[in-house]
């Protein structure tokens, strides 16, 4: 059996993930690695200034990303402190629900994450969120050179969660799909 991960969330067990992966293929990523980034776009709409990236690319932050401070998976973003606002497009995939769990208790930011509202992670986000956007159209996912991905555009419909009041109302407020 293998040991529990550090920072003490759950994990899906390795197996179950790559069945579901296998499964849904699909619904996974543009990309088969984890780089690839919010385009700028979603930041103009959102108007803030967040204090915490807590997942970005290990060569450095990104540019267009209005975060003071940030975490890669070098430092591990889930096992570090997490302060004031926070914006996280998280690994997708079986990393999902430790990013959404962790945000969901912090309780202050933004996260975009797959619109999948099959899921207990997407559930339970809901139940929390202040305020949902579902984004009109694709997200297209850029390189970190803002080059939209060659892989196209991801095989499902984005959300951006808002929790807070500072995150609820400029998620509310964004323009960039349905707000419930
Ligand atoms: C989907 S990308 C999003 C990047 C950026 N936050 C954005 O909004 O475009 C997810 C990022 O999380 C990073 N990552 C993966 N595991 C991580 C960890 N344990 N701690 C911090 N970052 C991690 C990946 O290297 C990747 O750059």
């Amino acid at each position: 059996m293998s040991a529990a991960p550090a920072h003490g969330l759950m994990r899906r067990p390795p197996r179950r993930a790559a069945r579901r992966q296998g499964q849904f293929g699909h619904f996974y990523g543009v990309d088969p690695s984890e780089e690839w980034y919010t385009p700028r776009v979603v930041f103009e709409a959102l108007g803030l200034e967040f204090d915490l990236d807590p997942c970005r690319p290990v060569e450095g932050p990104l540019p267009w990303i209005p975060a003071r401070r940030s975490y890669s998976k070098a430092d591990d973003g889930l096992l570090k402190p997490w302060a004031g606002l926070v914006w996280m497009n998280p690994p997708y995939g079986a990393a999902t629900p430790c990013w959404m769990e962790k945000l969901v208790a912090h309780g202050t930011g933004v996260a975009l994450v797959y619109a999948r509202t099959d899921t207990f992670w997407f559930h339970d986000a809901a139940r929390a969120a202040s305020a949902m956007c579902f984004i009109k159209g694709r997200v297209r996912f850029v390189d970190r050179l803002e080059r939209e991905l060659a892989s196209g555009r991801p095989g499902s419909g984005s959300v951006l969660f808002g929790f807070g009041e500072r995150a609820a109302a400029a998620v509310r407020a964004c323009g960039l799909g349905w707000t419930p």
